[in-house]
């Protein structure tokens, strides 16, 4: 890595900004070595089919995992060390002599190999572009299919490395420095993982808002990370529907202070056409949209940069992104991940959680504005010189073939989906998947709520053939990666069960109450982590004190996930709910207080709370109680207008779905809200409310019961 560290300097001195033309990415691969991770050969394509669970005594791979878990455990500081050689390249390699870890649970203050220097860009795109001589630029790095099935486009190592660096200058061109965030509100075009891929080359830290979010939504997002760059693209488009990203933005700088604080805008065209570059110009007359002085026309600006820039040399533990995330109270979290820590969680995880192995074609459906986007739709495969799968539109467009058509057409590998996405598509039958040939596929993920057996079973069978492992990956956006799943061939699975901790992940079940460790197996409690692994998010942006107490003190010397679990007679982990007020709406983290704030906007609602209610598809469903102010009525109109405030206060996803006018709340005598007689009663189980004593009017229960039971 040093020798090309070398080539990369010689290169800055003749970069991008200097009249000296930049060399051209081929004489680059050609005067270097490469040092990139390569994958192993697909063994003549055999499956990477796990053992069926009562083969779990006799398995000796399991037998491997025990032990190579209780390594990693015993010595987590040789494992990571090891790990982290092993799978990144280095401008300045962590000194062997150090210990991998530093700082500890107790204070919050983790780190990874710091002072070791890389770039999560060179070593997602460069380095593999480099392998075999400069061949490995010719490998596909990504395959993009649009709205319509036809619309598909792929590029190569060496493409995304001309391309993502020609964005990179882009944005240094309008003035983007390392440090400075910059928020990314796009739909799932190229240009998103590459706008991505643009900042961690040059030291900017993304701040990706899912392109579901709505104007309030992303305005207090850019405010709370005062970012002074907003990239977006005029339209999103999903299933013919074209969604106005550009006019939400617009909305979105009229909040706060954000019109003084956002100094550029830079817009993506969805259907600009570069073959017209000629005829292109960036001024606002050819441009699709109202443009307003801030904005830049991205595309024409882009084609006319250089296709080379330097990476920039990031400390290991410098911050490579920002994401949002809900909790139970208050605004979403701005959770921080690093570069180091990160990028080998994210390389670690997707080779060892799909068995990629070289050649796979690896198709993560997530949106990129969610954790899972991030981690296993733009790092992972690519940090292991695979062919990332990024996908635009919805799996119900044109049909609800459209999944199972695409792994056919792409000969893909490894699909990764959600458990809401499989029961919708369950509901239309066994026939529609046996139209396609998906032998190409090996592993089936999973992710982002409870797979139920059910749901398990029909994925395992109709999209597997009974053939292909599924993996139930249990993770969270502060996590970085997956914490607790089976692996292919390795460790056994149980429909239902994420089943055991990845390797370095040292969970434990704690009494919720006294928090003293569960030991043994049939026990209930909550999940909580015992020792740093290098994924964990750092820190809330500004907020290290909601950090602290939100996952480090509740339980001192733990990371606790806020998740209840069950572990059952054989040691496997099923995760049984949340702790807190999150709910997870169709794989969405959705927080009450946040849907709470948004129906209260309305000059009719005095006070509301908010629940979860089980949904057959979406997991949950969201079922608001109203108290409306002093003399107001209820109707039709007035509950479309209380939805109508969710959507433009969070997004169109956090709509609920019941909303139950009340004469008033079950409050505690203190003036607390008990949620749990609410979730009881939408749930159907009024029945058991238990204890509802304290509450200052025990009469409302038979109200409401009438009112919202199902
Ligand atoms: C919460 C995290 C991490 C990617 C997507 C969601 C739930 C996630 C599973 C799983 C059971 C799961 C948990 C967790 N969850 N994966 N395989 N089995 N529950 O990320 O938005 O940060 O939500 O999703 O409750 O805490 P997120």
């Amino acid at each position: 890595s040093q020798s090309i560290f070398a080539a990369l300097l010689t290169a800055a001195c003749v970069g991008a900004f200097s009249t000296t033309p930049a060399p051209s990415t081929s004489a680059l691969l050609s005067s270097t070595s490469s040092s990139s991770t390569q994958l192993c050969e697909a063994k003549d394509h055999e499956h990477a089919a796990s053992p069926v669970y009562d083969a779990i005594s006799t398995n000796t791979a399991f037998s491997s995992y025990q032990t190579r878990h209780a390594e990693s455990i015993s010595n987590p500081s040789a494992f990571w060390a090891k790990e982290a050689h092993k799978r990144l390249s280095f401008f300045t390699p962590p000194p062997k002599s150090h210990p991998t870890i530093h700082g500890s649970l107790e204070k919050g203050d983790v780190k990874f190999f710091p002072g070791a220097k890389l770039n999560v860009c060179y070593n997602a795109i460069d380095r593999h572009a480099l392998a075999r001589n400069g061949k490995g630029g010719n490998d596909v790095a990504m395959i993009w299919e649009g709205d319509e099935p036809t619309d598909t486009k792929s590029f190569t190592y060496n493409e995304m490395l001309e391309k993502v660096s020609q964005i990179a200058n882009a944005l240094k061109n309008q003035g983007v420095k390392k440090g400075d965030v910059v928020t990314i509100y796009m739909p799932m075009i190229p240009e998103l993982p590459m706008t991505m891929l643009a900042c961690a080359r040059i030291g900017a830290v993304h701040s990706v808002v899912f392109a579901g979010f709505s104007a309030d939504a992303l305005g207090a997002r850019i405010h709370a990370s005062q970012s002074q760059f907003v990239v977006t693209a005029d339209i999103g488009l999903r299933g013919t529907k074209k969604i106005p990203l550009k006019d939400i933005v617009n909305d979105s700088l009229t909040k706060f202070d954000n019109e003084n604080l956002v100094d550029k805008v830079m817009v993506y065209e969805r259907f600009y056409d570069d073959s017209n570059e000629d005829e292109e110009t960036e001024d606002s007359e050819a441009a699709p949209y109202d443009m307003k002085p801030k904005d830049i026309r991205m595309n024409p600006l882009v084609n006319k940069m250089k296709p080379y820039c330097v990476p920039e040399v990031m400390d290991a533990e410098d911050e490579l992104f920002i994401l949002y995330t809900s909790g139970s109270t208050g605004l979403p979290k701005g959770l921080v991940h690093t570069t180091g820590g990160y990028a080998l969680y994210a390389a670690f995880t997707t080779q060892t959680t799909f068995n990629l192995e070289k050649g796979d074609i690896f198709a993560c459906v997530a949106d990129c504005g969610w954790i899972t986007g991030h981690t296993y739709v733009v790092y992972g495969a690519l940090l292991n010189g695979g062919t990332t799968f990024v996908f635009e539109s919805t799996p119900m467009y044109p049909d609800a073939g459209r999944y199972w058509d695409m792994i056919q057409r792409h000969k893909i590998n490894v699909f990764y989906t959600a458990p809401t996405a499989i029961r919708s598509l369950m509901r239309y039958g066994d026939s529609i998947p046996k139209k396609y040939d998906l032998s190409s596929l090996k592993v089936l993920g999973s992710v982002g709520e409870p797979i139920n057996p059910e749901a398990w079973r029909w994925y395992y069978e109709n999209i597997g053939n009974s053939k292909c492992t599924v993996v139930d990956t249990y993770w969270q956006t502060e996590t970085g990666g997956h914490i607790v799943t089976n692996i292919p061939g390795v460790t056994p699975m149980k429909p239902g069960s994420c089943t055991l901790p990845m390797y370095g992940i040292d969970t434990v079940v704690l009494d919720a109450q006294t928090g003293e460790v569960v030991e043994g197996n049939d026990v209930e409690g909550v999940l909580a982590i015992r020792q740093p692994w290098p994924g964990m998010a750092r820190t809330c942006l500004g907020d290290h004190k909601r950090y602290m107490a939100t996952y480090l003190t509740q339980y001192p010397g733990y990371y606790f996930t806020g998740d209840t679990v069950y572990r059952d007679s054989d040691g496997f982990i099923f995760v049984t709910g949340r702790c807190d007020d999150v709910l997870n709406v169709s794989g969405h983290r959705i927080g009450t207080a946040e849907v709470e704030s948004a129906l209260v906007g309305h000059p009719l609602v005095a006070q509301a709370a908010v629940v979860g209610k089980p949904h057959p598809i979406k997991g949950q469903s969201i079922s608001a109680f109203v108290m409306l102010v002093e003399g107001a009525e209820e109707s039709e109109d007035l509950i479309k207008e209380m939805k109508m405030e969710v959507r433009s206060g969070v997004g169109p996803f956090a709509s609920p779905d019941q909303i139950v006018v009340s004469p008033s709340l079950p409050m505690t005598r203190s003036g607390k809200i008990m949620r749990r007689v609410l979730r009881k009663i939408v749930a159907g189980e009024a029945d058991s409310l238990g204890d509802v004593s304290t509450l200052a009017d025990p009469s409302i229960v038979d109200v409401l019961i009438e009112k919202a039971a199902p």
